[in-house]
């Protein structure tokens, strides 16, 4: 396929040949190479990105398929942009058994529209104390979590932290302290937070901060970062864009204050962040009722953060586009992915970042409409989404 009058994040037109799943060339004047059988696609001027990928997503398969399963996290996954996710462990029975990861990625992959790794629990069933399954963790498996919860015990997070250091295993934190969350939860997040960074340094292993949402928790990662701590994190775009006072929508981290929001931008320009993870939490409207904390992210990610951070914030889209394709591919280990370099998978978005829309709950693709950007206006809606040279999404 020829994709002809596009243009990249830093405002260039240019042309592309995706053969073979494969992005074949870059740059203009390339219908001379176009093959007769070959189809052409006419970006009209859209801006072309690497397709995004997702460090933080919660489909709901095995046990709350009502929420979310894997071919409407799939569709709104492609509705979003993205052709990769890193699905949590939090479901029924919890993710702690390889084999069943390997079932899910698999069954992903199959659907077609998106792929998946899929993390497994830090300890078994989220029980809080045994580690076994970690002694014998297939080679496939590079990333454990235990989102939803912290590892409240500091002697097992440190003897998970010396397993998966001699396996080559990265640590995914949800920074939760619960003894202290019910009253405090900005000093769980920064206790846990800092805890969990000297366990990274004493045992140099791989650690990945999810959801940072405090600006004493981004603090204490570029200071960690500084000292050399094998240390990554993400931002979500509902802490980039709400603050409590304005949004108080039930989500854990809690939605915090003008001050947090700012730390986490200054931090995104200075390079301390690695990546935006949406964080998508689908639930049904009873379990919201009844409490339950999360919102679905896939399908506003970008439009949140291009408004928000390129919009208002004047932060180049090159600085955007590397926090959700070129950074979650290389914490990953995503080689091909993340690039529109010739040679890399033929993976990539077109969006339209001039025409002002509104986000729309009931239109969204994910099964659960848990959204409270319904609504809002903004910039940057996703066109066109192609995974492996393929269209999956085009709205
Ligand atoms: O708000 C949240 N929802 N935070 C989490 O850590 C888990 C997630 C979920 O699974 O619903
Ligand atoms: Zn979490």
């Amino acid at each position: 396929m020829l994709i002809r009058n596009a243009v990249t994040a830093a405002g260039q037109p240019t042309e592309l040949l995706l053969r073979d799943g494969k992005i074949a060339a870059v740059g203009q004047g390339l219908s001379g190479l176009l093959q007769p059988q070959e189809p052409v696609l006419d970006a009209a001027g859209k801006t072309v990105l690497p397709s995004f990928i997702d460090l933080h997503c919660h489909w709901r398969t095995p046990g709350f398929e009502y929420k979310e399963d894997l071919t409407t996290g799939s569709a709104a996954a492609a509705a979003g942009g993205y052709t990769f996710v890193n699905l949590m462990p939090n479901t029924k029975p919890v993710m702690s058994d390889p084999s069943m990861a390997w079932q899910i990625e698999q069954q992903v992959e199959q659907i077609g529209l998106c792929s998946a790794n899929q993390t497994l629990s830090i300890t078994r069933n989220f029980d809080g104390t045994d580690i076994d399954h970690l002694k014998t963790l297939p080679e496939n498996v590079k990333f454990i979590t235990e989102d939803g919860h912290g590892v409240q015990s500091a002697e097992v997070m440190a003897k998970a932290f010396a397993i998966c250091h001699k396996k080559g295993v990265t640590v995914m934190s949800h920074a939760e302290d619960m003894d202290i969350s019910p009253w405090d939860y900005r000093l769980a997040e920064d206790i846990e937070t800092v805890r969990n960074l000297y366990l990274s340094q004493y045992y140099q292993t791989r650690l990945h901060m999810c959801h940072v949402s405090t600006r004493g928790a981004i603090e204490a990662i570029a200071q960690a970062k500084w000292n050399g701590t094998p240390v990554t994190c993400e931002v979500t775009p509902h802490h980039l864009w709400y603050t409590h006072d304005v949004c108080d929508y039930r989500v854990n981290p809690p939605i915090r204050e003008a001050d947090d929001v700012q730390a986490l931008i200054d931090a995104i320009r200075s390079g301390v962040v690695d990546a935006i993870g949406t964080d998508h939490a689908p639930h049904s409207e009873e379990d919201k009722l009844k409490g339950a904390a999360g919102m679905v992210g896939l399908e506003t990610a970008f439009g949140i953060c291009y408004t928000k951070l390129c919009v208002q914030e004047n932060i180049p889209l090159t600085l955007l586009s590397h926090l959700m394709s070129a950074g979650p591919a290389k914490i990953l280990g995503l080689d091909s992915k993340g690039s529109l370099e010739p040679g890399c998978d033929a993976d990539l978005v077109l969006v339209d970042l001039d025409t002002p829309y509104v986000v729309e709950k009931e239109k969204l693709h994910s099964k659960s409409k848990n959204c409270p950007f319904d609504g809002t206006t903004l910039y940057g809606r996703v066109c066109t989404t192609i995974k492996g040279g393929v269209v999956t999404y085009q709205a």
